[in-house]
């Protein structure tokens, strides 16, 4: 696909946000932004049977940044947690689709990623620690 195109399933989700909003009875809701322009995403899941059950986001920020999460929530829902610990930095760009990105707007991109494994740190934190810090390398990384 294009570029063009790309932009095109940004903007969509940029407008028409999927999974957006917050459940009543989370598992797990954490919040973050980037420092370095204080955009914001806060993240609630539902766990069951080691699967994301249910999850929504709420967020402010760029395009990208809530486009990214947007998509993010489609990907991961009712998938293992197994998944969740494998996606990584190029999973995310290349569901975005824009291969040109420079390290500001990668920044963007793997916003709702790092708030991901920290809300996974979070849910392993009292249940298995291993895990917890698994996560927690993961995330450090964006
Ligand atoms: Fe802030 Fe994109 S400009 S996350």
């Amino acid at each position: 696909m294009s570029d063009d195109i790309y932009r095109e399933i940004i903007l969509d989700h940029y407008r028409n946000p999927r999974n957006k909003g917050r459940l009543t009875d989370p598992d797990v809701t954490i919040h973050d932004s980037n420092p370095l322009c204080g955009d914001e995403i806060d993240m609630h899941l539902k766990v069951e049977e080691d699967k994301i059950k249910d999850i929504k986001f709420e967020g402010r920020g760029c395009a990208i940044s809530q486009a990214s999460a947007s998509m993010l929530t489609e990907m991961v829902l009712n998938k293992p947690l197994s998944m969740v610990k494998n996606l990584a930095k190029e999973d995310i760009l290349e569901n975005i689709g824009l291969t040109n990105l420079g390290p500001a707007r990668i920044k963007c991109a793997l916003l709702s990623l790092k708030v991901l494994k920290m809300s996974m740190v979070k849910y392993y934190t009292d249940k298995d620690p291993k895990s917890a810090g698994d996560f927690r390398d993961e995330a450090v990384k964006y």
